[in-house]
């Protein structure tokens, strides 16, 4: 085992396909951290029943399917530890062990809750929603990372971490490290509308989308709307096609298209013919190795259940020792 100081620890929840607005928010980032850490990348499906307790059928399918989006956008087993939170049973315990030192007014308060509270449709004044960062603190401090690599999103879900780790270790003795978000420069990528890139507004381009259904979609994207004509001189800081542009192209391509865009003698129409061609180009090496695991479903289970062994095995060292420290131990 490398030293805590050395790992890293992360989770999704397996809510549906994964778009490329995920891919540059945090997947290449994932991919690039398993080359220097110890990292463990967890599905983490008891935090998709928070919010669909109601509905838990799809959770299911949900599952390989996001092992396998990770895999084919370069998360390698060899290098990383795959694993489905709800096959570590450890985490369980712990979570409800933390419950008892954790006061409702930290989670009360906590921003993200009464957000999503009030905003979902459906109904979440539930014990499990409120209680949503005990369990999160537990996926992390369980493997006993430096590290936790989230959105600015999660920031205030990993502050209750750190405050809990306090209390725990001032109540019974050091044993969590607080750790800390790592925080990475992520593009803005806007939906195809221009809101933010989410499931549920219908705006995304997804990893396992056949090009045929990406080209319309680039199609009716928003670019510049002040630019009414191709006379209209534009402007790329207003377009929300042309952030796709930035990530994909090189220097040489960004410039021509940038003074094409100003000085208008380039239409949006050859503007979104590139960005098709690009995206054909970013998802092919992806999407065939996305076809090689669904053709070998039994791969996917393995890889699976060798993490999930991993996973198991990092948890209950760290349970132990908590249960020692705690006089739990019988
Ligand atoms: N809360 C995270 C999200 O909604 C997912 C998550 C659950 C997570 N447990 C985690 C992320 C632990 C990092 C570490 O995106
Ligand atoms: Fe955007 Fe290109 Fe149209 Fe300019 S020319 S507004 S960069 S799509």
């Amino acid at each position: 085992m490398i030293k805590p100081e050395n790992r890293i620890v992360s989770g999704m929840r397996p809510t549906g396909p994964l778009h490329i607005g995920h891919y540059f928010g945090a997947i290449r980032n994932w991919v690039e951290l398993q080359k220097e850490y110890e990292c463990l990348y967890f599905v983490a499906d008891w935090h998709a029943l928070t919010t669909d307790y109601a509905d838990s059928r799809r959770v299911k399918g949900f599952v390989p399917e996001l092992v396998i989006d990770w895999i084919a956008s370069g998360l390698d087993p060899e290098q990383c530890v795959i694993y489905q939170q709800s096959q570590v049973k450890e985490i369980a315990e712990m979570t409800l062990i933390l419950g008892m030192i954790t006061p409702t007014g930290w989670l009360e308060r906590n921003p993200t809750y009464k957000e999503v509270r009030q905003e979902s449709n459906k109904d979440l004044s539930t014990y499990g929603f409120l209680g949503y960062p005990v369990l999160m603190c537990t996926d992390i401090i369980i493997h006993r990372p430096q590290w936790v690599p989230v959105g600015q999103d999660q920031v205030p879900h990993l502050e209750l971490t750190r405050e809990i780790v306090r209390r725990f270790n001032s109540y019974y003795g050091d044993l969590f490290p607080e750790p800390a978000a790592k925080l990475t420069e992520t593009p803005k990528l806007p939906g195809l509308d221009g809101r933010k890139m989410s499931k549920s507004y219908d705006n995304s381009i997804y990893l396992k989308d056949p090009i045929d259904e990406v080209r319309p979609k680039v199609m009716s994207m928003l670019t510049d709307t002040a630019r009414m004509r191709l006379k209209d001189p534009g402007n790329p800081d207003n377009c929300n096609l042309y952030p796709y542009l930035d990530l994909l192209c090189g220097n040489d391509v960004k410039a021509e298209v940038c003074d094409g865009c100003t000085l208008a003698t380039r239409g949006c129409g050859e503007c979104k013919k590139l960005l098709v061609e690009k995206i054909a180009e970013f998802l092919e090496p992806i999407q065939a190795r996305r076809r090689e695991l669904e053709n070998d479903p039994d791969k996917v289970q393995d890889i699976l259940k060798q993490g999930n062994e991993k996973g198991r095995e990092s948890a209950a060292s760290t349970m132990d020792k908590m249960r020692k420290l705690m006089n739990l131990d019988f």
